[in-house]
């Protein structure tokens, strides 16, 4: 797009977000700890159940010197309700590192945060935007949605670099409220499902309205374990493995029958390679007799 329509693009935006953006808990914070808790949580959950377990992990873990001083176990067991695990192991991590390393103090520059555990490219840029209002730009799938759409199918750049296109519609003041804007027209009315093209603030300038048209996905073939003939990846059995152990240490024939309702003696060897790769990543032990949290 050019200079005057990316302004134009701007303008709707945040226009439309001072009057009507959602009042979000980490958005009345500059605290990178806080900030970093809540971009590491909504990773891969969804923002109500978000909001709920952040106050909650904050009340338990209020600053990252207290984070860094806890029990692994505990920090996980805290984790439950939000999945992906090792999240906590990594945020765990993150912490103590920040305390030993940092005196307690979040890195500002780019390199030093992105090398810590569970900070990736977005959610690095993520940090700095919404916790220092930093001219980044942090490219999530639904960001990227919406700046695809508004170019309109055909229209996108053939070979284009999708970071640098995002990167020149951040606006080099508000760049905070940029993203936290984006997030929001994403996900009310440019959901990935079924876009709300008829209200949409950007419904003049947008190139895909009154409808984007979506390139084919082709589907990944199934495999891996299955039950009752229906496939379920292995992360869901690892998430499993993990909430049985919040309640106790068990042994594998426990956690089998615990985690499969049609486990059998065939599904052991798949069992052990579960078992294996989460002790592995530090997130369980073995004690000679059971399982249990690290
Ligand atoms: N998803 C990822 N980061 C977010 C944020 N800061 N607000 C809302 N949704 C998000």
């Amino acid at each position: 797009m050019k200079t005057k329509e990316i302004a134009a693009v701007q303008n709707l935006v945040l226009t439309w977000y001072e009057k009507e953006g959602r009042d979000l808990p980490w958005r009345h914070t500059d605290d990178l700890y806080r900030i970093t808790l809540s971009e590491i949580m909504l990773q891969q959950t969804n923002v109500p159940k978000v909001i709920e377990k952040y106050h909650a992990f904050l009340k338990r873990f209020p600053t990252v010197d207290k984070l860094a001083r806890a029990r692994q176990s505990s920090v996980v067991k805290q984790w439950q309700g939000l999945g992906y695990n090792r999240r906590a192991l990594n945020l765990h991590k993150l912490a103590k590192i920040i305390t030993s390393d940092y005196c307690g103090i979040f890195p500002e520059n780019p390199e030093e945060l992105g090398a810590l555990p569970g900070i990736g490219p977005y959610t690095k840029n993520a940090i700095l935007a919404f916790g220092r209002n930093r001219h980044v730009s942090a490219v999530d799938v639904n960001i990227e949605r919406f700046i695809r759409r508004l170019h309109g199918h055909g229209t996108w750049p053939e070979g284009s670099d999708t970071a640098q296109i995002c990167y020149n519609f951040v606006p080099e003041k508000r760049s905070r409220d940029w993203h936290n804007a984006v997030m929001d027209v994403a996900s009310i009315y440019c959901t990935k499902k079924k876009p709300d093209c008829e209200t949409c603030p950007l419904r003049t300038i947008c190139k895909s309205y009154p409808a984007p048209i979506e390139p084919i996905v082709i589907k990944k073939k199934e495999r891996g374990a299955t039950e009752r003939g229906k496939h379920i990846p292995d992360r869901i059995y690892r998430g499993r493995v993990v909430q049985v152990l919040r309640e106790r240490s068990a042994s594998p024939d426990e956690i089998g029958l615990a985690i499969k309702s049609d486990w059998s003696e065939s599904d052991r060897e798949w069992l052990e390679k579960i078992l294996e790769k989460l002790k592995v990543e530090g997130m369980i032990k073995y004690t000679g007799k059971s399982w249990q949290l690290k």
